[in-house]
């Protein structure tokens, strides 16, 4: 069995700055997206990806990064929401309603074949669907309006939520429109579907999987991949 993944890469990367979004940015001799494009697309378990781009950006993707698997483009929309709904409308028909389908960040290359292997495993047996997960490590304040500390929130139940996300077609889709038409801004799958009552799996991964959110972000990832040689 296997799955499409859908690539929510339009966004601007206001927080990282400079002229070019850095999912397009060079590392070690190639985009970021061809890095995380790769890491999914390599995997036996990814059937197709969806590659959701900014109606302006027209990057070179090399061929070889897609291991062959079927893929489209989608054009983007102005939240990262909106880009994965138009990524869930351009799923070829073959993709059936019921089908789990994933959605990865294009800005979080550093996926390991484990976590994802664990992710399909354990959300395909899941009624809802499941997403990766890290527990939080630090010690939580609340702050107050002057900056002083409120106090100190449990940590115990909280986790940090990281794509992929795993979920079904159809249920994905009502579930970001049902959040568009309600005028809330969902910043992951997860958070649509919770809204309609549903309780994703969580699937423990690794802390390594992080998102590139700034420059610092984009130094850890270059050293990841100076460590991999
Ligand atoms: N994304 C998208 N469409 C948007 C916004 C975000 O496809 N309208 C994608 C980004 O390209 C990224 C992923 O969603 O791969 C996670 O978003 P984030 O890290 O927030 O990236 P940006 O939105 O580009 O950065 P920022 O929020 O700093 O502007
Ligand atoms: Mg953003």
């Amino acid at each position: 069995m296997s799955s499409w993944v859908i690539v929510p890469a339009a966004g601007r990367g206001s927080r990282f700055g400079g002229e070019v979004p850095k999912q397009f940015l060079d590392v070690g001799g190639r985009s970021l997206l061809a890095h995380t494009l790769d890491a999914l697309a390599s995997h036996p378990g990814i059937g197709g990806v969806v590659l959701v781009l900014g109606t302006e950006d027209a990057p070179v993707v090399p061929e070889a990064v897609l291991h062959g698997k079927p893929w489209v483009r989608a054009a983007g929309g102005d939240t990262r929401a909106a880009s994965v709904l138009a990524g869930l409308r351009a799923l070829p028909e073959s993709v059936r309603p019921d089908d789990f389908v994933l959605v990865h960040d294009a800005a979080r290359p550093n996926l390991h074949a484990d976590d994802l292997d664990a992710l399909l495993e354990r959300g395909r047996m899941d009624p809802v669907g499941a997403i990766l997960a890290a527990p939080v490590r630090d010690t939580l304040k609340r702050a107050g309006d002057d900056g002083g500390i409120d106090g100190t929130e449990p940590r115990e139940r909280l986790w940090r939520a990281l794509t992929p996300q795993l979920f079904r077609r159809l249920q994905l889709g009502r579930a970001l429109e049902a959040a568009d038409a309600d005028g809330i801004a969902v910043t992951d799958e997860a958070m649509a579907m919770e809204r309609q009552g549903a309780r994703p799996l969580l699937v423990e991964g690794r802390e390594d999987n992080f998102k590139i959110t700034t420059p610092a972000d984009f130094a850890r990832f270059e050293f990841e991949l100076s460590r991999r040689g």
